[in-house]
Formats: structure tokens, sequence, C-alpha cells
């Protein structure tokens, strides 16, 4: 009886590829949870002063863990750098200068608009826009999971967020809850699980 041997093997078949798909299908949402709990931790980051005060939404950066507006009415210009007689550099140098109160680093200008990740009322985004912004390819400077992962790890700017000096005051400028090793390792395990995003709003 060939046609009952065949369906046999069909069925078996069958049950063997279910039982596969099941364990492939466990086995990826256990990565997404995973890489979704990292992404949550990347984001803490994110939204902490000392890096949201660069991406803001309006047209000057903020100052302070209150995030309040940029002294002097420094604003963001055409390319992020400040307006003529008013450029960041002409202030921000490569590094800090604790004696004044100025933080510095390579190229210090304000984050261009498309990756704002607050409202213009300052509210930080959700976890799920901010997420959606950074792996946008069209408004993130066309990078990748690995290039994301590279920028978090060398950037000048984002590490001087674990290095930012002291203020006008002479006190330390806090620090993001994370420290650079974890926030790393945190966007490692985001993308090698191919950076999920939480869903809705
Ligand atoms: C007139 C000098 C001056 C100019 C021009 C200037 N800054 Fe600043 N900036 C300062 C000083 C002083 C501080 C420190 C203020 C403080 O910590 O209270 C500061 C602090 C900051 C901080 C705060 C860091 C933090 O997390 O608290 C950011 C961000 C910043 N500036 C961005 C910019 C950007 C971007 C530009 C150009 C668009 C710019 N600044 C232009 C003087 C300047
Ligand atoms: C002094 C301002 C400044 C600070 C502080 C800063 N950034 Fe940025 N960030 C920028 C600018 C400017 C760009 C755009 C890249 C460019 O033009 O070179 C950018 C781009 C990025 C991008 C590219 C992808 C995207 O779509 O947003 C990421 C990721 C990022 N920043 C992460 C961080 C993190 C994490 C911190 C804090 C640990 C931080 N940044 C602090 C200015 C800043």
């Amino acid at each position: 009886m060939p046609g009952i041997r065949a369906g046999l093997v069909v069925s078996a078949v069958v049950a063997v590829s279910l039982t596969v798909g099941v364990l492939v299908n466990a086995h990826d949402s256990n990565s997404t949870a995973q890489g979704l709990a990292a992404w949550e931790q990347v984001y803490s980051v994110l939204i902490s002063p000392r890096c949201i005060n660069c991406h803001t939404a309006t047209n000057y950066p903020q100052q302070g863990d209150d995030r309040h507006r940029h002294v002097a009415n420094v604003v963001r210009g055409p390319e992020g750098k400040g307006v003529p007689g008013l450029n960041c550099a002409s202030c921000h140098q490569e590094t800090n200068a604790d004696s004044t109160g100025v933080p510095g680093g390579h190229n210090w200008h304000l984050a261009p608009l498309e990756m704002r990740w607050q409202d213009t009322n300052d509210r930080p985004l959700s976890s799920a826009d901010v997420c959606r912004q950074i792996t946008d390819r069209k408004r993130n400077h066309n990078l990748d999971g690995p290039g994301l992962l590279k920028h978090h790890e060398e950037e000048a700017l984002v590490k001087w967020a674990w290095n930012p000096g002291r203020r006008p005051d002479g006190a330390m400028r806090t620090l993001p809850p994370l420290t650079h090793e974890q926030f790393v390792a945190a966007t490692r395990r985001w993308v090698e699980a191919g950076t999920p995003c939480p869903q809705g709003k």
C-alpha cells in the first residue's frame, strides 16, 4: 500500500517540522524578550540628561539634570553648531574645561532634529518612539545594528557622558544610570536579538 506509506511519511515529516517550528519560535520569542529587556536598559541611558540634553526637539540644547534651556540663548543653527559669533566650538573645546565648567568633546554640536528623543515640551519620547527613531536608517545616518553598537562603543560625544567634568559651581556632573561597559553590553544584546522595538506608542 504505497499510498498509506507515503501518507505516514508525510505526517511524520509534518510532525517533525511542527516540533522544530515550535522550538524555533520559542527560541525566537525568548531572544526577542531578552532583546526588549536589553533595549529598556539602553533607553534608560538615552533619556538621561547627559545624552538627551543634546537630542532635543527645540532650537536649543539643554543643561543640567533639570534639562533647562542653555545659557546665553545659544541656538541650534543650521547644522547644530550654533550661529556665527555663537558657535558651540567657540566655548566648547576638545576636552572639559573644569576651571570654567564648560564641558568639551570632539566636534561638540547638537544632534539633528530627526534624532530628537523629546517632544517640543521637553518631555522624553516613549521607549517605543525612541526605539523607532534610532533604528530608522532614514533618520539615523544610515546606521545598522553593528553601526549603532560601534557608535555607543566609540563615539566621542557618547563617551563624554561618562566623563562629563565639573559644572561651573565646581560640582561633578552626574553620570548615566549604567556604566559605559554595561551600556555597551546591553546594546550588544539588543543588536544580537535583531534590534527589536516595543509595540505601540
Ligand atoms: C557662550 C559659550 C557657550 C556656547 C556658544 C555654547 N555653550 Fe554649551 N555650555 C556652556 C557652558 C558654560 C556650559 C555649562 C553650563 C552648566 O553646566 O551649568 C554649557 C553646557 C552645555 C551642555 C550641557 C551638558 C550637560 O549635560 O549638562 C550642552 C549639551 C551644551 N552646552 C551644548 C551646546 C551646543 C550644542 C552648543 C552650540 C549649538 C553650545 N553648547 C554653545 C557654554 C556655551
Ligand atoms: C554634545 C552633544 C551630544 C551628546 C552629549 C550626545 N550626543 Fe548623540 N549625537 C549627537 C550628534 C551631533 C549626533 C549626530 C551625529 C553627527 O552629526 O555626527 C548624534 C547621534 C547619535 C546617535 C545616532 C543614531 C540616532 O539616530 O540617534 C546615537 C545612537 C547617539 N547619538 C547616542 C548618544 C548617547 C547614547 C549619548 C549619551 C551617552 C549621546 N548620544 C550624547 C550629539 C550628542
